[in-house]
């Protein structure tokens, strides 16, 4: 695909340019922001209540027949600031957002809306930091440093920590015949995240100041209502009509106070302060960091980046999985086991290169559900941005804003079945020249994070937990079956 921003040419006799070195027309940016406050509002309510994601993005694409409009971004007056934007649905419009000289990325990383500093310690994380920041250079380095030395950890400890919630769900189903098998997923990640992080257990209370059983809990009470606002509410259906006004007004009105999670907070970080002694004293001695900055950003890359990702990924691996036909689940289960059969049994980071059908089937998972579904960036100057069939002029200053649910399915990229989940999409050579088209980590699957751009620190261990995670599901079952949140029946192989 040509990503080119092509500069515009002028028309003979044309006041302005109509049309780019590309031959694309440059279009008049369609939609808009409305009546100051009523506007956004407006559009906060048909994105959380009466159009939602992804209806409220597809229909403005239809109505304005663009893949580039403007609109109001959540959460928006009157309690958050104002936070016009201009939406980018397509894969090639998209690529102005991974271009650090185009885009400024501070502080943006919902739009205008920051939550209070006081939860991160009064510090702002790397995330929130832009490539033009030193700090960005020295964090983001910090942070690499610190994965590379858990890479040890993650094969065993990824592997205990999922055999015993496979135990818990074996037994589950046996007393139950169904089970809710996100929470202890849930608990489970979150303490593999910390101890390959730290080489401590949160949970284990022989650990100093370790938060025991109640570890997710206190995790998620710091770290939920920071971005609440932005979050969809978890009300049924039926009950909407009752408790949406409510809940509307609890959420996503005004921000939470920090002080009502200041405890929880605490808890976190005198934990992480009495487990983290090496990984501070890398930070001041090779990059010369303060350690409390330090603290905080190893504290909330670990919980949020890392485990808030992965627990909103990780259920609809399995989920997508189990929607597969039993044939396909047969044959991922033998891909698995072949492979580790040939590395002595276990899985071996050699046994998950070796896995087409493995790998193919966790990028499709995170070409179709990316679990942070929105990028943002700044103008850093006037621009031409292209879509496929048309340009259009960004002023500098403006926030441009993406939605991936919808740019992993541009049918002009994904041209067979793009809404469907397709396991094998990414297998042999016309497969892999589409993983590039993979970008939930803000940059191409076929990328890497460096210190001066701004991908997920965390690409690649997240990559290979994910297909760890598939990778431990089906050596030890052949077919995985799921109703709604329940996982209903383990098949563990026929021929094992
Ligand atoms: C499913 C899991 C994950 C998802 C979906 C995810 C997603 C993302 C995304 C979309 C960004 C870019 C945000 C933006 O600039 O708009 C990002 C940045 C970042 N992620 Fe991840 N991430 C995940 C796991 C991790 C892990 C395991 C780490 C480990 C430390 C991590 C650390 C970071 C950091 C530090 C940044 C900021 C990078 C920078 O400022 O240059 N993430 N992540």
């Amino acid at each position: 695909m040509g990503g080119a921003q092509g500069r515009p040419s002028k028309a003979e006799g044309d006041a302005g340019p109509s049309t780019t070195a590309n031959g694309l027309p440059i279009r008049e940016i369609p939609g808009g922001y409305g009546i100051p406050v009523l506007g956004a509002v407006g559009d906060r309510l048909a994105y959380f209540w009466t159009e939602g994601i992804p209806n409220f993005y597809e229909n403005r694409r239809k109505k304005f027949n663009s893949t580039v409009y403007r609109m109001n971004m959540i959460p928006g007056p009157p309690g958050f600031p104002k936070n016009p934007v201009v939406m980018l649905l397509d894969q090639k419009s998209h690529k102005v957002l991974l271009d650090n000289d185009k885009v400024e990325k501070r502080d943006c990383i919902t739009g205008t809306f920051v939550p209070d500093l006081q939860y991160f310690g009064g510090y702002r994380p790397t995330v929130y930091l832009d490539t033009s920041e030193e700090k960005h250079t020295l964090l983001k380095g910090f942070l690499f440093e610190v994965l590379k030395a858990s890479r040890p950890r993650i094969f065993p400890e990824f592997r205990k920590s999922v055999s015993e919630v496979f135990d818990s769900w074996e037994a589950g189903l046996k007393k139950e015949g169904k089970i809710k098998f996100k929470d202890e997923l849930a608990i489970a990640t979150l303490r593999f995240n910390i101890k390959a992080v730290l080489n401590v257990d949160p949970a284990d209370p022989t650990v100093e100041a370790n938060l025991g059983k109640g570890v997710k809990s206190t995790v998620m009470t710091w770290l939920a209502p920071m971005f609440m606002p932005i979050a969809p509410a978890p009300i049924p259906r039926l009950l909407k009509p009752v408790l949406a006004p409510v809940a509307e007004l609890v959420m996503h009105t005004f921000p939470v106070p920090f002080i009502l999670v200041k405890p929880k907070y605490e808890q976190v970080v005198k934990f992480f302060r009495a487990n983290s002694k090496e990984q501070l004293d890398l930070a001041e001695t090779q990059f010369g960091l303060n350690r409390d900055e330090a603290l905080q950003n190893l504290m909330f890359a670990t919980c949020f980046n890392s485990w808030g990702g992965i627990q909103i990924l990780f259920p609809n691996i399995i989920k997508r999985l189990a929607s597969t036909s039993p044939d396909f689940q047969r044959e991922l289960s033998e891909e698995v086991r072949k492979a580790a059969g040939e590395s002595g049994g276990s899985i071996t980071p050699a046994s998950l290169s070796s896995m087409p059908l493995l790998q193919s089937a966790v990028y499709e998972v995170l070409r179709m559900d990316p679990p942070v579904p929105s990028q943002f960036g700044r103008a850093r100057e006037d621009l031409i941005v292209e879509s496929h069939d048309a340009a259009f002029q960004v002023k500098k200053g403006e926030m441009l804003a993406c939605y991936l649910p919808v740019i992993g399915r541009d049918p002009k990229v994904f041209t067979s079945d793009p809404q469907d989940y397709n396991p094998k999409r990414f297998v042999g050579e016309e497969g892999q020249k589409l993983v590039q088209y993979v970008l939930w980590s803000n940059g191409p699957q076929t990328g890497s994070p460096t210190t001066t751009n701004k991908q997920c620190a965390g690409k690649d261990f997240l990559t290979t937990v994910a297909q760890l995670l598939v990778a431990e599901v089906y050596s030890r079952y052949e077919r995985v079956q799921v109703n709604g949140d329940n996982l209903v029946a383990l098949s563990p192989p026929s021929n094992a």
